[in-house]
């Protein structure tokens, strides 16, 4: 730390910021090396949000998943939504992986 350092700003992680028009159709990103880990971060309903990356249920990236129309952060993989205002899940997986964005056509093995 140097004399003109605020106490701490040298132990503080650089954080880049994300420009919304980087955020795609997802309207949520990856931002890796924050002081809280990896987070998803994205725009719900015009507001911003940060939350962790990983998925209570079997820990898809979070960011790597898609705002809904009503403003839920929806896993990747198994399609559970998180409220972006508390953190919580407010719907479980949906029984099979999913990834996002879905598939045109059925896969085989996998039931609709
Ligand atoms: S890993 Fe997220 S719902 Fe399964």
């Amino acid at each position: 730390m140097s004399a003109s350092e605020p106490p701490g700003a040298s132990e503080q992680a650089v954080v880049r910021p994300i420009a919304v028009d980087d955020l795609g159709s997802s309207q949520v990103t990856v931002v890796q090396d924050t002081p809280h880990g990896a987070l998803a971060v994205g725009i719900s309903a015009g507001k911003p949000f940060a939350l962790s990356n990983r998925c209570r249920h079997l820990y898809a990236e979070l960011g790597k998943g898609r705002v809904t129309d009503d403003g839920c952060l929806e896993c990747p993989w198994h399609r559970a939504l998180y409220d972006v205002g508390s953190g919580k899940m407010v719907r479980g997986p949906q029984g099979y992986s999913n990834p996002w964005p879905a598939p045109s056509r059925p896969q085989p093995g996998l039931a609709r």
